[in-house]
């Protein structure tokens, strides 16, 4: 049988543990021969290469498994490259965050102001990562879900135009399906979505039965009106969370014809959204004081132990699980559908061709093949038009060092709107990230 080579970018991430077990978990269907933990902040990774190290002694001890911050030895011979870095780290993303919120406006990690002052550092650090990818495994399928992942897919759509195997990909979309499973009482798998939109901002149209054929949005339309709207996994998720999925029945009392994705809610209740969350306590510290410590405490624990006992099945991992069946689609040509961020084409026909959208596909072994939506509803389009605009400044801006595209994205972005709140958004964002932005002039 076919073993893989698999490189986790961002070893260090609160995510990691998560796909660790999860490799061990699905090897028999994803069987791995070497597994590399690669990542620029050795102290973050230390624990949780250790931690690799004592589980996959006890469960998976064939595998070659190392942690390293050497670009040579972490993608050399790689089959997938599975990248989730953080540029700047969650500090930076506390700054995203605060700053716009300081100032009335939303601070999200990709949505808005601080999803572009994020995007700008992840497109520094994206771009080089995959040069240096490349130099070392020409042909590994690079499967990027950093973030902001609109805005870094747009700009490696434009640095890479020729690399055929880099996909983009998000795992809300499929969260979403999954808490209708857990609203209708199924099996997520035997939801069969239709969906358009951008990374973050996007729509599902259809969700059908896989067994009978039958649209089921009609009746988790009702059943959303009626129960509210909880993510699958409710009882491991933060209140802001909740909160989140919450906005789904608000959402969809005003806009009733589809279902929306959960980020829908920044760019359709900005001010809402702004005066409910609070500037000095935000996602980012809550992910500090929570997931952070939990990851990080439950590393030391093991360490200390030498082994893992009963921890192997504490913890969810959709996330990576998802990640790795996209893998799978494309190492055995499966064609399975995932929604994936690719390049419009006439997906969405009255959409411009060369906008990153995002859709179902179909994913094999040649890369995704998108399924059409037809022309959407002018409502949606405009919604989409504008967005897809901001995205596009903010990168012209990283290419062309220009301060002025970045201040059209600013004033263009919904949750900004404003052309002198723009310029000192910029400006105080321009401050925060010293080093890590290209210079705007
Ligand atoms: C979802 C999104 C990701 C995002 C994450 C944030 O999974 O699809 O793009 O990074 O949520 O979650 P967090 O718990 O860190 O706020
Ligand atoms: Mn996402």
């Amino acid at each position: 049988m076919k073993t893989f080579n698999v490189c986790i970018v961002g070893g260090g991430s609160t995510y990691t543990l998560g796909f660790l077990k999860s490799f061990v978990r699905l090897k028999e269907e994803f069987p791995l021969k070497r597994l590399v933990l690669f990542d620029i902040d050795k102290e973050r990774q230390e624990p949780i290469g250790k931690y690799g190290e004592i589980l996959f002694g006890e469960r998976f001890p064939e595998l070659d498994f190392v942690y390293t911050q050497d670009a040579k030895e972490a993608y050399e011979g790689m089959d997938f490259v599975f990248m989730q870095m953080r540029a700047g780290g969650l500090q930076m993303r506390a700054k995203d965050e605060h700053i716009p919120l300081g100032m009335g406006m939303i601070g999200q990690e990709t949505c808005g102001a601080g999803g572009m002052s994020y995007g700008l550092r992840s497109c520094v650090d994206m771009i080089k990562s995959i040069h240096e990818i490349r130099t070392y495994a020409p042909d590994a399928w690079i499967l990027n879900y950093s973030n902001p992942a609109a805005i870094v897919a747009e700009a490696l759509r434009r640095e890479f135009p020729d690399d055929k195997r880099i996909l983009n990909i998000c795992d809300q979309p499929e969260n979403v399906v999954r808490s209708c499973s857990r609203l209708l009482g199924c099996n997520w798998e035997d939801l069969d979505p239709v969906y358009f939109g951008l990374n973050h901002f996007g729509w599902f149209t259809h969700m059908y039965d896989v067994h009978t054929g039958e649209d089921l949005l009609p009746k988790i339309r009702e059943m959303i009106k009626e129960r509210g709207f909880l993510p699958q996994d409710a009882e491991q998720r933060d209140q802001s969370w909740l909160d989140t999925y919450g906005m789904v029945q608000t959402i969809m009392a005003d806009f009733p014809d589809y279902l929306p994705n959960t980020y829908d809610q920044y760019y359709l209740y900005p001010e809402y959204k702004a005066s409910h969350l609070n500037p000095d306590f935000t996602r980012a510290d809550e992910v500090m004081a929570g997931r952070e410590k939990r990851v990080f405490t439950e590393c030391a624990e093991v360490i200390k132990e030498g082994k893992l006992g009963d921890r192997f099945h504490a913890i969810s991992d959709a996330h990576a699980e998802m990640m790795i069946k996209v893998a799978e689609a494309i190492a055995y040509n499966r064609n399975d559908r995932h929604i994936l961020i690719v390049e419009n084409n006439g997906a969405i026909a009255n959409m411009q061709d060369d906008a990153m959208v995002e859709v179902v596909c179909e994913l094999g072994i040649n890369g995704p093949r998108p399924m059409r939506v037809g022309r959407i509803p002018q409502f949606y389009l405009g919604l989409l038009v504008n967005q897809v605009s901001c995205e596009k400044l903010i990168v012209d801006a990283y290419f062309e060092n220009s301060y002025q595209k970045a201040l059209e994205a600013f004033t263009l972005s919904r949750l900004v709107n404003d052309a002198k709140k723009a310029r000192k958004l910029l400006d105080a964002l321009i401050e925060a990230n010293k080093g890590m932005w290209p210079e705007l002039r």
